[in-house]
């Protein structure tokens, strides 16, 4: 079987930190309130110069940096994000441009929400068999500010702006899985073209849905793959809440530590939380070679996705 293997990653963050208390200018709220319903301390929003491209931008060139790859043997880019700067051209088209990728490969942008940067690690593997490419850089990237209304506390507090990339390497005998799922009929996570239509959530069923999703598609892969959570080293999943965290931690049995978390410094970040942790702990040297991950996303569509692969 043909699967993915992490070459390198690569993160960027706005310049703009705004703790809890920042948010109190915005809304009614607190520390108090965020930080123990949702366990987020600070996020980054762009400021003047920032956005979408120049987060993505910046991330794909680490992570290509962090791979020894040349510019020339990227086959594919996808940039996963519901907070593109333009229709068109894509924000994958502008990283492309960027870097001076190669004329004759797939770039495009896809959108999942929060499980966008899973869908798009399993369709760039898709698009490297389909056109013969070995290598694909794949981002998620957000400017989350830009599409929140700062009059609504249910939403504003809980995001930020960031971009994480990873670039893979197909390979015939690299151990891999994935799992994907929509329900179309649940879109109880809705946002329109940028500041004219602002995001809206239904909260509380978001988060019923997170904490039977996350254990559900975990186990999913386990039995697709014939291991155990014993034999996986790290889960790491979209951080978007503690508590959700915490819940998939309790259900799957599972000491706490296997869960990577970094939401209390960055919120949720859409579809570049797991691309962002990913780089994050490879940079730390937490993450390292022949390790066995579970990545993890979920959100408005509502969808869902999970990939299992060894690093
Ligand atoms: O990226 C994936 C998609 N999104 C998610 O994963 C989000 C999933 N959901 C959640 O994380 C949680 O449901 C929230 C953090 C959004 C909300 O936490 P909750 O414990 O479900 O709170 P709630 O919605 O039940 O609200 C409780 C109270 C309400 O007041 P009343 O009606 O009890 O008087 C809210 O109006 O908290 C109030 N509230 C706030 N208070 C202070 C809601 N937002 C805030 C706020 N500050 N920012």
């Amino acid at each position: 079987m043909n699967g993915l293997r992490l070459l390198g990653a690569g993160y960027a963050l706005p310049a703009n930190v705004l703790d809890n208390e920042a948010m109190t200018k915005y809304v009614e709220t607190s520390d108090e309130w965020i930080t123990s319903r949702t366990g987020i301390r600070q996020r980054y929003f762009c400021g003047e110069g920032e956005n979408t491209t120049t987060l993505a931008i910046e991330a794909a060139k680490k992570a290509l940096a962090d791979s020894g790859l040349a510019k020339e043997e990227i086959g594919c880019v996808i940039v996963a994000t519901s907070s593109g700067e333009y229709s068109m051209p894509s924000t994958a088209c502008l990283v492309h441009k960027a870097l001076e990728l190669n004329e004759n490969i797939p770039v495009f942008d896809l959108g999942a929400a929060c499980a966008g940067f899973l869908y798009a690690v399993d369709t760039a593997r898709a698009m490297l068999l389909a056109h013969g490419g070995k290598y694909a850089l794949v981002i998620g990237a957000e400017q989350m500010s830009h599409v929140l209304d700062m009059t609504d506390r249910n939403t504003c507090v809980l995001f930020g702006d960031a971009a994480g990339a990873a670039v893979f390497a197909l390979e015939e005998d690299a151990e891999y899985a994935y799992v994907c799922g929509t329900r179309g009929d649940l879109a109880i996570q809705v946002g329109g073209p940028r500041r004219e239509m602002p995001m809206t959530m239904e909260g509380q069923n978001v988060f019923r849905f997170a904490v039977s999703t996350i254990p559900a598609t975990v186990d999913e892969l386990l039995k697709k793959t014939g291991k155990t959570l014993e034999e996986v080293d790290w889960v790491v999943c979209h951080q978007a809440n503690q508590r959700i965290i915490d819940a998939s931690v309790r259900r799957l049995g599972v000491p706490a530590e296997k869960f990577y978390k970094n939401l209390d410094r960055y919120a949720n970040t859409s579809a570049a939380s797991v691309p962002l942790a990913i780089a994050e702990m490879k940079e730390s040297g937490k993450l390292v070679s022949g390790q066995r991950v579970i990545m993890c996303g979920f959100g408005g569509g509502l969808t869902w996705a999970g990939v299992m692969m060894k690093i």
